[in-house]
């Protein structure tokens, strides 16, 4: 069986809906995000009720503090048992660094980092006294990321194929703003199909409403990977 690709956002503010998903699930087929407001409402309890259910678990808590306050929080999610976790890259090498001391880089927890939030615009950007443009400080900090040891990023479908060459095979993008043609675009500006985000050289694809909002998200999963050219 083909490792899954797709990871689906549970971007919900219940357990009942979040498993009510999950039941309609493969872990075969996919693996689940659980963020910010999922995490805060129902906690460490319904994250191990999914793992029980077989599914690998992407915690997307995006840390971001001091380096040893970071370090913790680390160590605590991968004693969870999930199997990725992320960082905000913007916390700084130190930071960095802390977050890889925690989770070994042999561990079965992959440790990733956001870069720039893609909400950001030029002004928000320059506002809080980045400068240049956003691509250049994506590059800048995916290099930080990766000089730190991480196993990856999350990035934006336009910035996969410039981030596959830079930083080769080993190292993760994990892609969110993933649609089929016919699909809604919903609030993304800039989305990507699964054919050509994994041509760009996605290893993971972040999907949330075209599969947690269809009849049958069991059958949008397979569309999806139809859409990659894998027919399972
Ligand atoms: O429903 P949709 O497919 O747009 O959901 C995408 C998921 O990926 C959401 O959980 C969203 O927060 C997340 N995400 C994103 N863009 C980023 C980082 C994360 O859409 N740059």
């Amino acid at each position: 069986m083909h490792e899954p690709c797709i990871i689906v956002a549970l971007d919900f503010s219940s357990a009942e809906s979040a498993l009510r998903l999950a039941d309609q699930l493969d872990p075969r087929l996919c693996r689940l995000k659980v963020g910010k407001e999922l995490f805060t409402a129902t906690g460490p309890q319904l994250v191990e009720k999914l793992m029980v259910r077989g599914f690998d678990i992407f915690l997307d808590l995006k840390f971001h503090d001091i380096p040893n306050t970071v370090a913790n929080a680390c160590k605590a999610a991968a004693s969870l048992g999930v199997w990725m976790v992320n960082v905000h890259a913007l916390g700084g090498r130190s930071m960095l660094n802390a977050a890889r001391g925690a989770i070994d880089p042999g561990s079965s927890t992959k440790l990733i980092a956001v870069t720039l939030l893609t909400s950001m615009n030029h002004e928000d950007i320059t506002d809080i006294g980045l400068l240049g443009e956003s691509e250049q400080i994506v590059a800048r900090l995916t290099q930080l990321t990766y000089d730190c040891n991480l196993d990856g990023v999350v990035c934006s479908a336009l910035e996969t194929a410039l981030l596959r060459q830079q930083f080769g095979n080993e190292f993760y993008l994990v892609t969110p703003g993933i649609r089929l043609h016919h699909d809604s675009i919903d609030d993304q500006k800039r989305v990507s199909t699964p054919m050509k985000a994994i041509a760009d050289g996605a290893n993971f694809l972040v999907i949330g409403r075209p599969i947690s909002q269809a009849s049958n998200p069991l059958e949008k999963c397979m569309e999806i990977y139809n859409g990659m050219g894998i027919f399972l």
